[in-house]
């Protein structure tokens, strides 16, 4: 894995986005994998400046979010729908058609995840994923125990998860119980990862991820069986990697690391 350590948290969004950017401005119809929750929410804010520039155009960007609540309206604020629409679609000035999010109001959640991996399959794949990484090392809705060939599904949020996502809504029982998520399996199979982390709070967990066992445990350690995946992290949310000093040499000495 790369592992990049930066200043603050708008540096971290600043340089995932050029991640992003340089796949856009090589394939016009990429297909990108959006996260949700407050990490990403950089990387769309420093993407949409670079839109409205005229920098980047991702009018034929074609994008799959994570993961969605189940049972939770499309028309609430805090439904991934929306959130997606909200942070993504259109500051990016992206086409909705285009932008996909997993079904949690489906009948039949089964045949509905199913139709989420074969409508990834069929856009030819994920070209860059991003991913945030939960308290529990949970990416996209993995929770700890998920399969690490696991497949788009239906999963019981933990009662950290909804405890951590109770600041989204007006009381904790409002959080709903289950989500339909991207497996670590589907997230593995996107061609390059790009996970982001900031603050004190993610400390544990990223060190989990990055220089832990891959395990379960940690959904988000399956990066590691991941050729090109990327971790880029505040100096807080480092503060518990043992090799940190060694991350930055590596970074200060890639060719080409000052582009960005
Ligand atoms: C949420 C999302 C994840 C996200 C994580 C961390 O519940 N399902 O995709 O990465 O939890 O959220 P945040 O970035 O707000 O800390």
């Amino acid at each position: 894995m790369e592992i990049v350590i930066l200043p603050d948290a708008s540096e971290v969004g600043r340089v995932a986005a050029s991640v992003v950017a340089d796949v856009v401005e090589r394939e016009p119809e990429a297909v990108i994998g959006f996260a949700t929750g407050s990490s990403p929410l950089a990387i769309y804010a420093e993407l949409a400046r670079r839109a409205d520039a005229g920098e980047l155009d991702f009018s034929r960007v074609r994008g799959f979010a994570l993961d969605e609540y189940v049972g939770l309206d499309y028309g609430h604020p805090e439904s991934y729908h929306a959130v997606i629409d909200r942070t993504v679609t259109k500051p990016l000035g992206m086409d909705p058609a285009l932008v996909a999010v997993p079904d949690g109001m489906a009948s039949d959640i089964t045949a509905a995840c199913a139709a989420y991996e074969a409508a990834i399959d069929a856009a030819g794949g994920i070209d860059v994923q991003l991913l945030g990484i939960g308290a529990n090392g949970h990416i996209g809705f993995n929770e700890p125990t998920s399969s690490l060939a696991s497949r788009t599904r239906i999963k019981t949020l933990t009662p950290k998860t909804r405890a951590d996502n109770a600041r989204f809504f007006d009381s904790p029982e409002q959080v709903p119980t289950h989500c339909v998520t991207q497996g670590l399996g589907t997230i593995l199979r996107a061609r390059r990862l790009v996970l982001v982390a900031q603050g004190a709070g993610k400390a544990d967990a990223v060190a989990a991820a990055v220089e832990g066992p891959v395990s379960a445990s940690c959904p988000a350690s399956v990066l590691q069986l991941h050729e090109f995946a990327t971790v880029v992290v505040d100096e807080a949310a480092a503060a518990r990697l043992t090799n940190a000093d060694y991350y930055r040499y590596v970074w200060q000495n890639k060719p080409g690391w000052k582009h960005y």
